[in-house]
């Protein structure tokens, strides 16, 4: 079914602040039933972070500008009639200080224009900023939905006030609190390039060019699999599949590398989140198998093992592991993809 064709006893709500967020959204506070639909937009409007909020900041504004080189993004949810009366409460649209005032739109959508419900401050505060918290939920949710890169940037660029009260910060995201395994979206690529240059800073047997090499791998179109962890909205652990090619000729064969995990969120099980998808992906896509090199002790885990008949020049053997996933037993030697060789 397309966006065009909701059912009559739901409604389309297009959401471009931290509703985007499906965990925000979910709450039982807000929309616990609404279902992600696809990432929409409607141009002849801009993002502003002018609402005044009774908690001293600035919400999102999706504000009529009637110029139509502007556009919102963001992301569309099918929300039951029935929920819609508790998410004007949640958004202040209802009662006599309301902030917000529910209307329709029409949104670009991958099925063509749909008509949608959501929200505009009525109460606008230009001078006013958003918190850190608050700016993180929109991210969340705006990497969920795959927005353009730039897009994302540019909110993440957004100026923010410290907010006064210390504990909220903690209590908004706690909701992210379980890690959060998920593929690489437009506008990961900067946190993940940041990610692995941090963890890979004080790896003894690191040549610190791991982050050009994610970077490189994803310029060629060369990750095969690229998937992120996020605990409480930031991106700790990130994994990299790319195709190997083998001189027997054996093909569908994939090298796991680069992994990492921030510093201060290793052994939490992350590795293993980030380990066990990349594996389920290869499986998902019938690869024949996948090969990487590091400690046996922690592969042998996942069920790598020493492969005496695959050869990567220059490494110990012992530290090169393969797991087999299909009824395949290559024999030669293994070359990674030239975006290895990346130096910047
Ligand atoms: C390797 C790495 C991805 C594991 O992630 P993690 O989130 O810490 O792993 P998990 O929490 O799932 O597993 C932790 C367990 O693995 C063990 N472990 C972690 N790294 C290990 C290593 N290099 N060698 C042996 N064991 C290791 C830990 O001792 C811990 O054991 P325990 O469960 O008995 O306490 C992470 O430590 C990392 O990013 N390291 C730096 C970068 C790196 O070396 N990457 C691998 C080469 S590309």
């Amino acid at each position: 079914m397309s966006v065009t064709e909701a059912p009559a006893e739901t409604l389309l709500y297009f959401a471009y602040g931290s509703n985007m967020s499906s965990l925000r959204l979910q709450h039982a506070t807000r929309a616990p039933s609404a279902m992600p639909v696809g990432p929409a937009s409607v141009s002849g409007y801009r993002l502003a972070f002018h609402k005044a909020s009774i908690d001293g900041s600035g919400k999102a504004d999706c504000e009529h500008t009637g110029d139509l080189t502007d556009r919102v993004f963001g992301g569309l949810f099918r929300v039951p009639v029935a929920d819609i009366a508790a998410l004007d409460k949640a958004e202040g649209a209802s009662g006599t200080k309301a902030g917000y005032r529910r209307t329709e739109v029409v949104v670009d959508t991958d099925s063509g224009p749909a008509k949608a419900v959501t929200y505009v401050a009525t109460n606008k505060q230009p001078d006013l900023l958003p918190y850190p918290w608050y700016i993180q939920h929109v991210l969340v949710g705006a990497r969920e939905f795959g927005l353009p890169a730039e897009y994302i940037v540019a909110i993440q660029r957004r100026a923010t006030q410290s907010d006064p009260k210390p504990s909220r910060p903690t209590e908004e995201l706690s909701i992210y609190a379980t890690p959060l395994l998920r593929r690489e979206v437009p506008g990961d690529a900067q946190a993940i390039h940041e990610l692995t240059m941090l963890t890979f800073e004080d790896v003894p047997h690191s040549v610190h060019t791991e982050h050009f090499i994610v970077d490189q791998l994803r310029i060629a179109g060369a990750l095969s699999v690229s998937l992120v962890v996020e605990v409480h909205g930031k991106l700790v652990g990130h994994v990299a599949v790319s195709p190997v090619t083998i001189s027997d000729g054996s093909s569908g064969w994939y090298g796991l590398g680069p992994i990492s995990v921030s510093p201060a969120y290793q052994r939490q099980g992350i590795g293993t989140l980030l380990m066990n998808g990349a594996i389920s992906a290869l499986r998902a896509a019938k690869a024949s198998g996948c090969v990487l090199l590091g400690d046996p002790t922690y592969y042998q885990r996942f069920s790598f093992l020493g492969c005496p008949e695959l050869v990567l020049p220059g490494v110990p053997a012992a530290y090169f592991q393969a797991l087999s996933l299909a009824d395949s037993r290559p024999q030669g030697t293994v070359s990674y993809h030239k975006a290895f060789d990346a130096t910047e």
